[in-house]
């Protein structure tokens, strides 16, 4: 059998993001893209004429799942086969090799350079392959249309890139080096967002709170989306210890639209391993840190991010990240096991670890973190708290919102998507909790 034809004018389309928050944020702005051309959206089941899979690299079973997901689209049936675009990390860092394996993608298109992607878009329906993986200096963001209405709870990113070379991290060669947008243009944006429908901004960057403009740091820019009528809630991440300034601590006691919710990760609790880490602070003065948080927040939920098994981590090593996790008392945490990736100083290092290690360490941190996060949850029950409604729950009547914690909470109610309602926390799970509205009595 002949292969399908490439249908060469497209009229819907369909991004893809995996990975990060980042990535779901570029995945909306290309979204805006190719809507401001006139092609419509449509669900990644549709059948859309144009597929986008916005990839991420952190990992390699994250990155090995493009090559299938590639041959899903291809393989889809129907009379034409879509065109397809491989954009985000992968294509940043593998485009070469996208290019070879698979002969059916048609274009590639990286981090920094997809607000080409409707001239991109118009070289492929000419017939052309086209790759576009340049890191220009003038950022994309200027070149991007303006954000359309999309639901209550917004990302924004204020800052990309990494400067810090952790030793197991591809950051640093996909996203480029650190780069913070302008303060007045993070505020445009923040307000275009708020006329769209936004109650909830989440700033977002690879180190968001290294971000600055000139004299200013995160704490600032916090404080000025604090005095933007319509918004109700600010939220960032994702944070490096060492960037975590007394004015930003502050804003965590001062700024009471700022959620009580901190990502901070660590990655290890041994000092030795954190130093091949190439992560430039130790457990103690993370937890130093976490104090000083405390003090400033008292109801704060932490969350943080775990590596086993990066190379030469002993038992003993490992048992120390144990400790770190009951001292510390996460109310969420990701964890996982270290994948050596191309191009990376820890690729290369002695003292790999053998996989059946990594499965047995990753499983019993797990357990423990599940278990600091079910207990969390359990001590919310009974607490009073506002929800942010955000989306339809599986009963019917049911909807489900935010916490101020980042819990998912369901509940019974007539209020609506984007309401922020009073309601009691009456039972938990490990992954959510059940909330009863109370309704305000009138005066
Ligand atoms: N292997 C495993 N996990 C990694 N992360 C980053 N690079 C790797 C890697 N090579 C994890 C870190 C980081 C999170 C986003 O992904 O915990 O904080
Ligand atoms: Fe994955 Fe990192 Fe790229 Fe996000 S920035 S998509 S986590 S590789």
């Amino acid at each position: 059998m002949w292969p399908a034809m490439k249908n060469r004018t497209p009229r819907t389309f369909a991004v893809k993001s995996s990975g990060c928050q980042m990535n779901v944020y570029d995945g909306e702005r290309m979204g805006e893209l190719l809507a401001a051309e006139g092609l419509t959206p449509v669900s990644e089941g549709a059948g859309a004429d144009l597929v986008v899979l916005n990839t991420c690299h952190i990992r390699e079973k994250a990155a090995e799942k493009v090559y299938s997901e590639i041959g899903r689209v291809l393989n889809r049936g129907g009379a034409a086969q879509p065109l397809i675009a491989v954009a985000g990390c992968v294509a940043q860092a593998e485009g070469a090799e996208i290019a070879r394996r698979a002969p059916g993608v048609d274009i590639v298109v990286g981090p920094q350079a997809y607000h080409n992607l409707p001239e991109l878009v118009r070289q492929a329906k000419a017939g052309k392959r086209v790759f576009d993986t340049d890191m220009p200096l003038l950022s994309k963001f200027g070149a991007l249309p303006a954000r359309r209405k999309q639901g209550p709870s917004a990302f924004l990113t204020v800052q990309e890139g990494c400067d810090k070379f952790c030793t197991y991290c591809v950051v640093p060669y996909t996203r480029g080096a650190e780069v913070s947008r302008p303060f007045a243009a993070i505020l445009d944006e923040a307000k275009a967002l708020i006329d769209a429908g936004a109650k909830e901004i989440t700033l977002l960057g690879q180190n968001v709170n290294a971000w600055a403009d000139g004299e200013r740091g995160l704490e600032h820019l916090i404080r000025a989306l604090d005095a933007l009528p319509g918004l109700a809630r600010i939220r960032y991440t994702t944070s490096h210890p060492n960037d975590m300034t007394e004015g930003l601590i502050r804003a965590h006691a001062e700024v009471e639209k700022l959620m009580p919710y901190l990502h901070l990760p660590v990655q290890s609790g041994s000092d030795r391993v954190l130093k091949a880490m190439n992560r430039s602070h130790t457990s103690e003065s993370y937890l130093r840190i976490l104090d000083r948080v405390r003090a400033a927040r008292p109801d704060i939920a932490l969350s943080g991010d775990f590596i086993v098994g990066f190379p030469g981590e002993t038992d003993a090593e490992f048992e120390e990240t144990l400790r770190l996790v009951e001292a510390v008392n996460y109310a969420q945490a990701f964890s996982f096991k270290y994948s050596p990736r191309p191009g990376t100083p820890a690729a290369e290092m002695d003292g790999q670890v053998a996989p059946e290690v990594m499965d047995d360490r990753l499983q019993r941190l797990q357990a423990l973190l599940n278990a600091q996060q079910h207990a969390f949850n359990q001590a919310s029950v009974g607490r009073r708290c506002e929800i942010l409604l955000e989306r339809p729950g599986r009963k019917p009547g049911q909807l489900v919102g935010k916490s101020p914690w980042l819990q998912s909470v369901h509940l019974e109610t007539d209020a609506s998507i984007g309401d922020i309602v009073e309601v009691e926390l009456v039972s938990a799970g490990p992954n959510s909790l059940a909330g009863a509205h109370l309704v305000k009595e009138a005066a």
